[in-house]
């Protein structure tokens, strides 16, 4: 069985000493109890489109891929199908950056849309509103202040 983690669980397991691929300072950013908005950037054919989902909505898989409720994100991923590569802005207030609270990071993945399956159906019991999960398997993340 497939386990995903929630904001909640990623900060049990996180607490335990549980170690994640992802950079630390990013998930400490997904996990913490204070939301923020996370902006996801796609290309199309008239330019950047960005769309928007909360930190608390992200699920952090074992194998590090960040699953994403999706309700609308038509046009997202329309631009996905032709150009598959993402770009994020996921920040907080709260957590220490390099110059004191506040950090964020830019986080570049593929992606993939997920229609059936566990993942989809584990997001599927917290979100009863999606029509697919995006799935994104991260390529990077910088650190950004
Ligand atoms: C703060 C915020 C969070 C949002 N979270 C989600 C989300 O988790 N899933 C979703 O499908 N749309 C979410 N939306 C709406 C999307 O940003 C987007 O406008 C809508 O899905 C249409 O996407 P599209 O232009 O790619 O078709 C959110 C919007 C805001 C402002």
């Amino acid at each position: 069985m497939r386990i995903t983690l929630s904001a909640n669980k990623l900060l049990t397991l996180k607490q335990k000493g549980c170690i994640f691929m992802l950079n630390e300072k990013l998930l400490d950013v997904l996990s913490h109890p204070a939301d923020g908005a996370i902006s996801i950037v796609t290309s199309g054919d008239d330019g950047p489109h960005v769309v928007n989902t909360w930190n608390s909505y992200i699920t952090v898989t074992p194998d590090d891929k960040l699953l994403v409720p999706a309700s609308g994100f038509v046009k997202t991923e329309r631009n996905l199908s032709t150009l598959n590569d993402a770009t994020l802005s996921i920040a907080s207030r709260e957590i220490e950056g390099y110059k004191g609270k506040g950090t964020g990071f830019i986080v570049k993945g593929t992606t993939r849309f997920i229609k059936s399956g566990e993942d989809f159906e584990s997001m599927k019991e917290k979100f009863s509103w999606i029509r697919a999960v995006l799935e994104i398997t991260v390529t990077s993340a910088k650190q950004m202040l």
